[in-house]
């Protein structure tokens, strides 16, 4: 039976980048059993440019009956960041209530890490980030607007469920890791009500997973260790704002934006889940076909898991490692010369074997 995937490339090297995922699947498309159906939507600043919106107002339907969205990157000079992402790929997290945003930061073989001396054994965990509500809510407003007195309030939004739904989800995946840590965080000593608040929820989920270790962190000190001390984390949740910022610091250490991927994930099978690299749509260098896929082509590995394909996750994730490993075809800001095209060829060519 195919997997029906939506393709949503997006803006810059959304382009670019799209197109190498779509080409690891459709070789891995070549084994008996395994087959994917793939409808491509334009919905980018481009179709805004054309349409005065990032896509039709039955959009979100239009996607819903997908088995999976893979998304390249949204946002282009010329479209304000707000009217872009909000037109587009927050409503998408939103209407499919994808809750959970996952971020693994591990240091692939063959790859430097901008921190002295650390390896692959140092650097292997997994920001779990909220991914509807906290900071990114649509309450608030702005007064005065041209006076002295101008103001603009932004509501941190922070609900039973939604806390809920994401720590069950964190907790659960640090049960299933050997190590079985799970640090949190907050900013619960300067912001007086959401971050308590968090705190308790927090507290009291703990007491469902007695084998999990809870570690409290104010984010502020959580980021510094995750550049000092990467090695002691294995699951880390944060509110939607702290977990993007982290979901940036964490690869940094790791190689870069650029071998960032994500999953945006409703565990309900009812409704798609997306698949996104990390990184933007890097306008100072689209067009020039130089865009490093992995981040792509990793999030490609987190669809293939999520749709049940572990065994053809497994084997495009390992040809990829055997490529960063063998550090000879690498793109340009990892200190290689190869294009996002060369590079893909030479993992393509490694997947066969
Ligand atoms: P960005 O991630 O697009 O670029 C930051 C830097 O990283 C740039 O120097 C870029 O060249 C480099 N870079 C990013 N991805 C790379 C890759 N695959 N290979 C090599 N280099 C790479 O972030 P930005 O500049 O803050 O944002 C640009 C636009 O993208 C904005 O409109 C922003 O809102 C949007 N954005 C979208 C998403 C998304 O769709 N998920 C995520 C982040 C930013
Ligand atoms: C990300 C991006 C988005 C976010 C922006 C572009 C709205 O930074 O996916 O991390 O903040 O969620
Ligand atoms: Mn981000």
């Amino acid at each position: 039976m195919a997997h029906h995937i939506a393709l949503i490339p997006g803006d810059g090297i959304g382009k670019e980048v799209t197109p190498a995922g779509v080409r690891c699947l459709e070789a891995l498309a070549r084994r008996p059993g395994l087959d994917f159906e793939f409808s491509e939507f334009p919905y980018s600043c481009e179709y805004y440019a054309r349409h005065g919106q990032m896509m039709p107002d039955d959009g979100i339907e239009t996607l819903r009956p997908h088995d999976a969205i893979l998304l390249g990157a949204v946002g282009y000079p010329g479209v304000p960041d707000h009217v872009s992402l909000w037109g587009l790929l927050l409503p998408i997290r939103r209407a499919f209530q994808q809750y959970v945003n996952l971020r693994p930061v591990r240091l692939l073989r063959g790859l430097t890490s901008a921190l002295r001396d650390r390896g692959p054994e140092d650097i292997n965990y997994l920001v779990v980030r909220e991914n509807n509500e906290g900071e990114y809510s649509d309450i608030g407003g702005r007064l005065y607007d041209g006076l002295p007195e101008a103001m603009a309030i932004q509501a941190n939004v922070i609900t039973r469920k939604g806390s809920e739904r994401i720590l069950d989800y964190a907790f659960r995946t640090a049960q299933a890791r050997p190590r079985k840590q799970l640090a949190y965080a907050t900013k619960s000593n300067g912001i007086k009500h959401s971050m308590p608040f968090w705190d308790e929820q927090v507290a009291a989920m703990a007491e469902r997973f007695d084998d999990v270790s809870v570690e409290q962190y104010h984010v502020d000190i959580l980021a510094a260790n995750f550049v000092t001390h990467p090695d002691w984390f294995d699951v880390v949740v944060g509110t939607n704002l702290f977990g993007d910022i982290l979901s940036d610091l964490g690869p940094a250490t790791a190689g870069g934006i650029g071998v960032a991927p994500s999953a945006n994930i409703n565990p309900d099978p009812a409704v798609p889940s997306m698949f996104e690299p990390v990184h933007g749509s890097a306008p100072d260098i689209a067009g020039e076909g130089v865009a490093n896929p992995i981040a792509m082509i990793w999030s490609v590995v987190m669809m293939l898991e999520d749709l049940g394909e572990q065994s053809a996750a497994d084997d495009l994730m390992g040809a990829m490692e055997n490529v960063t490993h063998e550090g000879r075809v690498l793109t340009r800001d990892l200190g290689g010369t190869a294009s996002t095209n060369a590079f893909t060829d030479r993992l393509l060519a490694e997947l066969k074997g």
